[in-house]
């Protein structure tokens, strides 16, 4: 894309990754931007870099601004390689010698990323840089990704530069959420429930610290997706609501079937569960991604996970899907088990001690069917899921 004033002298200098569908294990189904800005005052500074193979591409659209050899300081606000892979390219047009300012945690993680003995500046909350009219802030934001990561805000302008932090994956011709509207929510919802859940400790901590900072929001310019323009305060209330993990009257069915027995249960218990008057769709997970059956998680009050026993155990996606959901710790869930099985039937009890390990208040030990369910099997699922909507109404 090409470079855009985003406010006098403040520019979008990012890239777009239109083809990424893998981003390491979220489906990044419209791919996505690495986003870099450049802020050119008496003084010039570039905020971030972009993937190593873009590193070309965000130089020339620096270049379209500025000779890259005029950046006076390099900033980086977090370490992950999809902000930094371009860095040791940036240094060596930019400059080897400049400052490059990063947190502390950013001043120990980024030496382990490349072996170049930079003129490195930690820097910790608080602390400014004038880059003559204009000043920089820097917050750091332990954990909004990485360690590492920092916010750098922009004061005069009342730009937030937030990182990781309020992005989304999405690549499109648009750069502002006013531009998108209500559907940029779906992304930045997915974004939140996919990289960030297990770390909403830490999130309401520095949400609090800006909100009662008083600082004003101009722009939320992320390094993923379209920048917050219209109302930057959307997206940091819908922030603050994410984080108390509030749940709706929603279930979810969560599958894999060997044989479509558990397919046929599955189906019965979600269409019991709404006959409850609580949403409930069931989600194969060969058919759907694992990011996006998180995303559904978030939000829901009951997780419903059902599998056939394979080789006395879990199915493999069961498997993925259960360490993937342990690791992003969601919370105030209700949990419920299924599955067909044929003589041993060891996998309700596996998923039920895997649901118990992430605190889910399990309504019992679950329900199995042995090989295809019939009519009062199916019967029996049916109820299940009254059960189960019956829980999520109390
Ligand atoms: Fe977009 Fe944690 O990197």
């Amino acid at each position: 894309m090409e470079p855009l004033e985003i406010a006098p002298g403040v520019y979008d200098v990012g890239v777009i990754d239109w083809n990424i569908r893998d981003f390491h294990g979220y489906s990044t189904d419209v791919g996505t931007t690495y986003n870099s800005f450049l802020i050119v005052d008496d003084k010039i500074a570039l905020l971030d870099t972009v993937k190593k193979e873009f590193a070309d591409q965000l130089l020339a659209n620096i270049s379209a601004v500025v000779d890259p050899k005029k950046i006076d300081y390099v900033i980086s606000n977090h370490t992950e390689l999809d902000h930094s892979g371009g860095l040791a390219r940036v240094m060596h047009r930019v400059g080897e010698d400049k400052p490059l300012y990063c947190s502390k945690m950013g001043h120990k993680n980024l030496p382990r990323h490349f072996a170049r003995n930079w003129n490195y500046q930690p820097v910790e909350t608080g602390q400014e840089l004038s880059l003559g009219k204009k000043t920089l802030s820097f917050l750091e934001t332990r954990m909004v990704h990485w360690p590492d990561s920092m916010f750098t805000y922009l004061k005069e302008d009342k730009i937030l530069f937030s990182s990781d932090g309020f992005g989304q994956h999405f690549a499109g011709p648009e750069r502002f959420d006013d531009q998108i509207g209500e559907a940029i929510m779906v992304h930045a919802k997915k974004y939140f429930a996919n990289i960030l859940l297990l770390y909403v400790p830490l999130i309401k901590k520095y949400l609090q610290t800006v909100i009662d900072s008083g600082m004003e929001f101009k722009m939320i310019c992320p390094d993923h997706g379209v920048i917050w323009r219209s109302d930057p305060t959307k997206i940091i209330n819908a922030y603050v609501k994410w984080c108390q993990q509030e749940p709706q009257k929603k279930a979810v069915v969560i599958y894999d079937t060997m044989w479509h027995s558990t397919e046929k249960m599955a189906e019965a218990i979600a269409a019991g569960i709404n006959k409850e008057g609580v949403p409930a769709k069931p989600l194969h997970l060969r058919k759907w991604h694992r990011s996006e059956i998180m995303t559904e998680v978030f939000d829901a009050r009951a997780v419903v996970v059902g599998g056939p026993t394979l080789n006395n155990g879990l199915f493999p996606s069961l498997a993925d899907f259960l360490c993937y959901m342990k690791g992003l710790k969601p919370l105030n869930k209700i949990g419920a088990v299924f599955g067909s099985y044929g003589w041993s039937g060891e996998s309700t009890k596996i998923i039920a001690k895997e649901l118990e390990a992430m605190k889910f208040d399990m309504i019992d030990p679950g329900l199995k069917v042995q090989y295809v369910p019939d009519k009062d099997g199916l019967e029996q699922c049916y109820e299940y899921g009254r059960k189960i909507g019956k829980a999520v109404n109390e």
